[in-house]
């Protein structure tokens, strides 16, 4: 099972060039893409830096900024290998704010 979790007002957020956003018990990275906003887990299954101080590819995948791993951001795929990938997770923007879509606690 999943909710749907307000995770702040897109015009507060900061996109540097993802917005780091607290999400329950962990970090998320909001990236703005061109049809709308994608949101991954913010801390790389490599050494856990933050992926949303990283870089947008034109491919619309992140680089990690410490060993350039690269990450998909709509399916989360890492170009190192799939045990690597960080997880995706819904979004919808209501009112101006942004909503996620997290599995519920087990
Ligand atoms: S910490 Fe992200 S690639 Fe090493």
């Amino acid at each position: 099972m999943s909710h749907w979790l307000d995770i702040g007002a897109i015009a507060e957020m900061k996109f540097e060039p993802g917005a780091a956003v607290k999400a329950g018990e962990h970090w998320l990275a909001v990236f703005r893409v061109d049809d709308g906003f994608r949101v991954i887990d913010n801390a790389c299954p490599h050494a856990g830096a933050p992926l949303a101080d990283g870089s947008v590819l034109e491919s619309r995948k992140v680089a990690c900024f410490l060993h350039c791993w690269e990450f998909d951001l709509d399916t989360g795929q890492c170009d190192v290998g799939e045990e690597w990938n960080v997880r995706t997770y819904p979004s919808r923007v209501v009112d101006g704010r942004l909503e996620v879509e997290l599995p519920d606690p087990e």
